[in-house]
Formats: structure tokens, C-alpha cells, sequence
């Protein structure tokens, strides 16, 4: 049985860190000799965008190497991989295309498995020992793909009011899925972007951490600008600022993961 595990980030809620804690919880984890597979499933290509530049990122939307046409095409994922700079680490990048990816899987047979069916033969050779996958911030018949292949799905949270607001909506989601692929299972929700002075937080994070319904992640990422600074030189935070405080957030996260997945 192959060794691979599958991991989505997901959150219908728009900008709660998904794409940022998917970019270095990967980075994180290959720097810890893990081989990891990171997969952009969003239009904006901000993973993508996290390990190259704009015209590489272009490159890779003009010339076929994305997700997109993967799924289009229903090709075997293999062909569609690219190194990233750093070791043990490979991408599958997006491109805008990925907009319309509802109306192309619509007609397809077993619609929410084309994405479990393009890559099962990257699954089944067990070279990975990690599959990330990177989701946009909607609730469809793509994010439904996302998490019909996958073994566990990370929610990153803003605690903050409207952070919180649709948590519902994604538990009813997350339960559909199960219907039809029982073995995705909630590994836990990652607060991110978190303002410790705030007593707004501190009272969300205890009552988040207080409800038996869901798991929350002992670790949790503070606000910092190196974030920014980071993804403006198209570089995780754990790789360009490595002793930072969100890098060192990020690494000790990623160890919650390796624990939570091999338990
Ligand atoms: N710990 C942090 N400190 C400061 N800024 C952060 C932090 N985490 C994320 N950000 C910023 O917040 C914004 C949203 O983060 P991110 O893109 O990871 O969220 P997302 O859930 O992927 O968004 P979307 O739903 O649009 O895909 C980005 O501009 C990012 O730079
Ligand atoms: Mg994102």
C-alpha cells in the first residue's frame, strides 16, 4: 500500500491563509527530508507564485505544464510536475484558466474523481510521502475533487469575527464529502494571522479550542510582515526569513503534522 498522504488546505472563506500555510507547511516539511508534492488548485496562483516569478508562472500557463490542463485533458498528473528550487519539493502549478474548471469537469463521468484519477499513479508509486493541495475559496465541484482525494483536510482560520462566519458551511461540505469518499478525515483547523493583543482573539481561540466538535492545532501563526516580504520575492517565509517568527510557527506546525498523520 503506497505511503503517500494526501493533505488539503481548505476554507471557503477568502484570504485565511490557505495558500500561505500550504506554501510553507510544504516548504517545512521537505526541509525536514520529507518528498513533497505541492499542487496549485486555484485560479490566482498564488502558490504558483510563491515559488516563481510572474513569467515563469506565465510560462506555465501558456505552455500546458498546469493543473488545468490536467484536468481538462484528464492526464495522468506525472507529466505536469515541476521542480521547485528546493530539494525534495515539486510543483504542479495553476494558471488563471482555472476559472473555469466547473463548466469542464460538468460533463465528465464521476466528475468529483478526476482529480483522485489523474493522480493516482504519482499515489500508487508512494515516491511522495506528501501530497499538498492548495484550494480556492469557493465550495464546488473542484474543492470537491480537492477533497475526494485527499486523506486529511487542514482548515487555516482567521480568528476574527468573519473568519469564523461560514465555518458551518464548510463542516456541512466537509460531511457531503464523506458521503461518497469516507476516508477524508478533518486533521484540524490552523488559526493564522493571529494579533495576541487583541482580547477579541484570545477569547476566539478559547472557544475554538474548547469545542469537542473539531480539533485545533496546538501551534498557531502570528501576524507578521515577513510574510509579505516573502511572497513579494516569491519565496516561502521558511526559506527566505528562515529564523523569523512565522517560519519558526510554520516549522513547529509542520511537526504537529508529521505526529497527527503517522499517529
Ligand atoms: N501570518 C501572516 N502575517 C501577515 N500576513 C499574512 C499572514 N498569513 C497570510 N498573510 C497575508 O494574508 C493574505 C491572505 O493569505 P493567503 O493568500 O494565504 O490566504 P488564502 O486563504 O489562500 O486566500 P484565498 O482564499 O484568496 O486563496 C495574503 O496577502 C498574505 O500575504
Ligand atoms: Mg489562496
Amino acid at each position: 500500500m503506497s505511503r503517500t498522504k494526501v493533505i488539503a488546505f481548505a476554507n471557503n472563506k477568502g484570504g485565511s491563509g490557505k495558500t500561505t500555510s500550504c506554501s510553507n507547511i510544504g516548504c517545512a516539511l521537505s526541509m525536514m527530508g520529507k518528498k513533497v508534492l505541492i499542487i496549485d488548485g486555484d485560479m490566482q496562483l498564488n502558490l504558483t507564485l510563491s515559488f516563481f516569478d510572474e513569467e515563469r508562472a506565465l510560462e506555465y500557463a501558456s505552455n500546458g505544464k498546469n493543473i488545468y490542463t490536467a484536468i481538462k485533458e484528464e492526464k495522468d498528473l506525472s507529466d505536469f510536475v515541476v521542480p521547485t528550487e528546493y530539494e525534495n519539493l515539486d510543483i504542479v502549478p495553476s494558471t488563471s484558466l482555472m476559472s473555469g474548471i466547473e463548466f469542464d469537469l460538468f460533463p465528465k463521468w464521476q466528475r468529483e474523481f478526476v482529480l483522485r484519477k489523474c493522480l493516482s499513479s504519482i499515489v500508487a508509486r508512494g515516491y511522495y510521502d506528501y501530497i499538498l493541495i492548495d484550494s480556492p475559496p469557493t465550495l464546488g465541484g473542484w474543492v470537491m475533487n480537492v477533497l475526494c482525494v485527499s486523506d486529511f483536510v487542514i482548515i487555516p482560520v482567521e480568528a476574527s469575527p468573519w473568519g469564523l462566519f461560514g465555518l458551518a458551511n464548510m463542516f456541512d461540505f466537509i460531511g457531503k464529502v464523506k458521503e461518497i469518499s469516507p476516508r477524508l478525515e478533518i486533521m484540524g483547523i490552523m488559526v493564522t494571522k493571529a494579533d495576541e493583543r487583541k482580547t477579541y482573539f484570545k477569547e476566539t481561540l478559547k472557544t475554538l479550542r474548547e469545542s469537542e466538535d473539531v480539533r485545533v492545532f496546538d501551534g498557531y501563526v502570528k501576524v507578521d510582515s515577513a510574510i509579505e516580504w516573502s511572497q513579494d520575492n516569491s519565496k516561502p517565509v521558511v526559506a527566505y526569513k528562515k529564523y523569523s517568527r512565522s517560519a519558526l510557527e510554520y516549522k513547529k506546525l509542520a511537526k504537529e503534522i508529521l505526529d497527527y498523520a503517522n499517529r
